[in-house]
């Protein structure tokens, strides 16, 4: 019989050296440390505590989040970049459209702990003197959360809290024929909610700390099934409000989704002192001296944090 040089089987060492390159190629490319038990990389076998959902923009650099918090495990959300590993079904509703998104995908792996963020890591409303979220994140006090079931990531009242929406004083019934005026929140946020929860009053009054970054666990959200995630996200998709209001009756509700009263405005003190351990701060009710102050425009200045409001240098203690 004819026997073709080329096409006789590899040798046995030739396979070997073969079979452990590709297991070093996808130890290190895919990270399966299980391959390799003795390895010195993160080898925890339990799941980490605390997963961070963010929602971003291509253009954003969320590149902060890996590099200061590497025990953290992360979910990094590009609304418009539909080749994104993590993205969502449209880009529509702001970060409401990825915290579905996360809710209704990791419903069966959740981490104890989920923290729904933005991607820029310094922002007006972060609640920390720089608007640092990172600041936030490290002291964030993980066994609160658990307790809690949910937390709001700002403690300061402006904005959202003691109340912000009167559903019933302003609902409007002309809906979107309402006139040429920009239509608000306030107005119409009691059909939305009545669409989004059927069979439950629509409160009287509704206050939480504003834009939507806040802290669940596990427990929060198993408190309801997948299901409600999957029609809330319908609706989202569905409904014919601009993003700025859709995503502003999530950023409204989701306390109550979670388990809040209406209203859920703890006092600024105690939020401080359970949720980042900054406690015996001067406070009022609604803000402690110190912390966070409203800052006078909604974009950072240039540079910030070295840089200031009037182009000043600013001591940043934190790491970059
Ligand atoms: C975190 O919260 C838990 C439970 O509320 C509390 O017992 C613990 O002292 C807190 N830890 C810190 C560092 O504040």
């Amino acid at each position: 019989m004819l026997t073709l040089r080329g096409a006789r089987p590899p040798s046995t060492p030739i396979v070997a050296v073969l079979v452990c390159g590709w297991l070093l190629v996808l130890h290190f490319y895919l990270q399966w440390d299980w391959f390799f038990p003795f390895s010195n990389t993160h080898t925890t076998s339990s799941p980490p505590e605390a997963q961070l959902v963010i929602a971003s923009l291509k253009h954003e650099d969320t590149s902060w989040v890996r590099h200061h918090l590497p025990s953290w495990s992360h979910s990094i959300y590009i609304v418009d970049d539909p080749r994104a590993a993590l993205t969502v079904p449209k880009n529509k509703g702001r970060e409401a459209m990825v915290y579905l998104t996360h809710l209704i995908d990791a419903y069966d792996t959740l981490a104890p702990t989920t923290v729904f963020a933005h991607a820029a890591r310094f922002a007006w409303h972060n609640d920390d003197p720089d608007y640092d979220s990172l600041a936030t994140l490290r002291h964030l006090n993980l066994s609160h959360v658990q307790a809690a079931g949910y937390a709001n990531l700002r403690c300061v009242w402006a904005l959202g809290c003691p109340v912000e929406i009167h559903p019933h004083a302003r609902a409007s019934d002309a809906g979107p024929a309402a006139g040429r005026r920009a239509v608000t929140t306030e107005e119409i946020y009691k059909q939305a909610f009545e669409e989004l929860m059927p069979g439950v009053a629509v409160p009287q009054e509704v206050g939480v700390s504003c834009c939507s970054q806040f802290a669940v666990s596990r427990a929060a959200v198993r408190a309801r099934p997948r299901q409600d995630y999957v029609r809330w996200r319908e609706w989202l998709l569905e409904t014919p409000l601009a993003d700025d209001l859709s995503g502003r009756v999530f950023e409204y509700m989701w306390h109550i989704m979670f388990g809040k009263d209406a209203v859920f405005c703890p006092s600024a003190g105690e939020c401080y002192c359970k949720l980042y351990g900054l406690c015996n701060l001067r406070c009022d009710n609604n803000q402690c001296d110190g912390r966070y102050a409203l800052p006078g425009y909604s974009t950072l200045p240039d540079g910030w944090p070295l840089v200031g409001w009037s182009g000043e240098d600013r001591d940043f203690a934190g790491p970059l």
